[in-house]
C-alpha cells in the first residue's frame, strides 16, 4: 500500500463511495471538490494495487499558526481496522510538523461511534462539554440546527524537535 497526495482527478471516485462508506449517511455535501484542488499538501490517498482503500482530507489552520484539522477520512470497508486509517493520520501528522503544527483538531458526530474509537485509539482527547452521549462530551448544534459533534484535539509534538525529521 502506497500513501500519496490527493489530486483534483481522485474527486469523482471518493465522492461516488463516500455515502456508502459511512454507511449510507449523506456526507457527499460537506466534502466539495475544492478540497482535491486547494489542500493538496495535507490531504492524502492510501492506494492498494492503483485502487484506493482510504483517503484524509485535512489543511494547516490559517488563523492558529500551530494547528492543524482534519476534515476527513474515510477507510474502504474492506480494508478497515489493518491500519490503513493509523498510517494515514501519521503520515498527515508528519507533514503539519514540518509546517510548525503541534495541534491536531477534528469533529465527529457523537453517533458514529466508530469515528469515536478509532480518535479515541489514535490518542484524541475530546473536548470537555456541558453534554454528553454515553460519556462522551459533545457540543450541541455545532454546525447547526441537530448537527451535533464531539470535538477531538490531539497534541502531536513538540515542533522544534519534529521540524528536523
Ligand atoms: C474510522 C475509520 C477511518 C478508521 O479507519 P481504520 O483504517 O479502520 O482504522 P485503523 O485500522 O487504522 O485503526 C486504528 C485504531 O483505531 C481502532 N479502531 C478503528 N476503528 C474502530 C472501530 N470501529 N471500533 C473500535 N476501534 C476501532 C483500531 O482498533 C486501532 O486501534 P489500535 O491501533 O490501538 O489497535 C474507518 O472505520 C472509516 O472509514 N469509517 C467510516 C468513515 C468515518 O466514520 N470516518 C471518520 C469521521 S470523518
Amino acid at each position: 500500500m502506497i500513501i500519496r497526495n490527493i489530486r483534483p482527478a481522485d474527486y469523482p471516485s471518493i465522492i461516488a463511495v463516500l455515502d456508502d462508506w459511512w454507511g449510507g449517511r449523506k456526507m457527499s455535501d460537506m466534502l466539495p471538490r475544492l478540497f482535491f484542488v486547494h489542500f493538496q499538501e495535507t490531504s492524502l490517498i492510501a492506494e492498494q494495487d492503483s485502487r484506493i482503500a482510504g483517503f484524509l482530507v485535512g489543511f494547516l489552520s490559517q488563523t492558529f499558526e500551530n494547528e492543524a484539522y482534519i476534515h476527513f477520512v474515510g477507510v474502504h470497508p474492506d480494508h478497515r481496522t489493518q491500519g490503513v486509517g493509523r498510517r494515514l493520520y501519521e503520515r498527515f501528522f508528519k507533514i503539519v510538523r514540518k509546517n510548525g503544527c503541534d495541534l491536531v483538531r477534528c469533529v465527529t458526530a457523537p453517533i458514529n461511534k466508530g469515528s469515536i474509537a478509532f480518535h479515541t485509539s489514535m490518542g484524541f482527547r475530546a473536548e470537555p462539554q456541558g453534554t454528553q452521549m454515553d460519556g462522551i462530551p459533545f457540543y450541541p448544534d455545532y454546525d447547526g440546527s441537530g448537527e451535533h459533534r464531539v470535538l477531538f484535539v490531539k497534541h502531536i509534538g513538540d515542533q522544534s524537535a519534529s521540524i528536523q525529521t
